[in-house]
């Protein structure tokens, strides 16, 4: 009997953990991907900052950035997060393509506190 709970539990956490991750956004995707990193790690986009990124990683992190253009922000005007968004994939483009100017723009688009201020819901923080 205990047993079967355990199992039970483990099944429930699995398919709870699946629903969460396929009902994220892509914007959340590219912000979980690029801008968050377990404990103790540097994020991909502090690295691309730094200029250490991989090909591998920029290469995704632009897939992921590209992915959500489209997208609606949860807050604010379509339109200015389209602005602000389309300048980050700008910018990391720049930096896949190697240029001089590439992690200054890249700098200057990924200011989080600016689009989230103006485009994410605060929840408590
Ligand atoms: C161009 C706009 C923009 C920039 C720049 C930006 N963010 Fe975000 N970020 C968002 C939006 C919009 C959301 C909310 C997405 C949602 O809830 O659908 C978000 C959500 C997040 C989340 C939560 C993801 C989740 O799973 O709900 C994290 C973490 C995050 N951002 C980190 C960062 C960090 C760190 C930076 C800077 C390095 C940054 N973001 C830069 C727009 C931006």
């Amino acid at each position: 009997m205990r047993k079967k709970n355990f199992v039970l539990f483990g099944i429930t956490m699995l398919s709870g953990g699946f629903h969460l991750s396929a009902e994220d956004t892509p914007i959340q995707k590219a912000m979980q991907y690029a801008h968050k990193a377990p404990k103790g790690e540097t994020k991909i986009g502090e690295k691309i900052a730094e200029g250490t990124a991989s090909e591998a990683e920029i290469a995704k992190t632009l897939e992921l950035y590209v992915a959500a253009a489209d997208c609606k922000p949860p807050k604010g005007d379509p339109a200015s997060f389209k602005d602000r968004w389309a300048k980050l994939v700008a910018a990391t483009r720049l930096v896949a393509e190697k240029k001089p100017e590439a992690v200054a723009a890249y700098k200057d688009a990924v200011a989080c506190k600016a689009c989230h201020n103006e485009h994410k819901e605060q929840k408590n923080k």
